[in-house]
């Protein structure tokens, strides 16, 4: 998306809740790697979404600052929770901080851990899972949520054009390029039972909805 389109949708939509952009500028001047962070634009997508099937759990896999965190919870249902997985506490401790002053802190729980071993341990059945971390293990992610998704839940992922990443010749791809294009041409079978939409949002965004 150009500047240009980026700050003229922004301009148009409703305005950000301030925390967000508090968040925001507090990301890119203390944490490694602030683009990794949603953003306006996909984090009014989310909070959208969430508010749109009025969510009773969510998961989302890589948690960074917060910000998408904060995005999904506001369409949580008033018991519902949100579980988001990070693995690193360098990540992480920005996220608490505004976890703990947001009127969702009661619903979020945050679990630092390796999301492969911790998806394993949350035995809940999810409306929602946003899937935001490494992206080689996209696919094992995906697998290993699937089976617990409900019937009309969604699982989104993000990041799967690999910031260009997936155009390149095949010989010419990092590797987690490659994981990212192999899962992208797989995930109409992985899903099984239910159907996949790809938005162009940033950098890709893939929607699968179980029917
Ligand atoms: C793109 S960022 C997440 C952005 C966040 N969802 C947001 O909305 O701003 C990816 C995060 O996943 C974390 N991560 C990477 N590998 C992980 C793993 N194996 N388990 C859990 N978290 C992981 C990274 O430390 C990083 O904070």
């Amino acid at each position: 998306m150009t500047e240009k389109i980026e700050s003229y949708l922004i301009k148009s939509g409703s305005p950000l809740p301030g925390y967000l952009m508090d968040l925001e500028r507090e990301t890119n001047l203390k944490v490694a790697k602030p683009q990794m962070l949603t953003g306006h634009i996909q984090g009014r997508f989310l909070s959208m979404i969430s508010k749109v099937i009025n969510p009773n759990r969510i998961l989302e896999i890589g948690t960074f600052t917060g910000y998408g965190t904060l995005c999904l919870a506001e369409g949580l249902n008033k018991n519902g929770l949100i579980f988001t997985i990070e693995v690193s506490k360098e990540n992480g401790w920005l996220a608490e901080k505004y976890f703990k002053t947001s009127s969702f802190n009661d619903q979020i729980h945050l679990i630092y851990g390796s999301a492969l071993d911790e998806i394993q341990k949350l035995k809940e059945t999810w409306d929602l899972v946003y899937i935001d971390a490494d992206k080689q293990n996209n696919q094992q992610y995906f697998n290993l949520v699937w089976p617990c998704v409900r019937k009309g839940g969604l699982v989104l992922i993000d990041n799967i054009l690999a910031r260009g990443g997936v155009f390149k010749p095949e010989n010419e791809k990092k590797s987690f390029e490659k994981s990212v294009s192999i899962f992208n041409s797989e995930i109409t079978k992985l899903a099984i039972g239910g159907i996949v939409t790809i938005l162009p949002i940033r950098d890709g965004l893939t929607i699968v909805r179980k029917e």
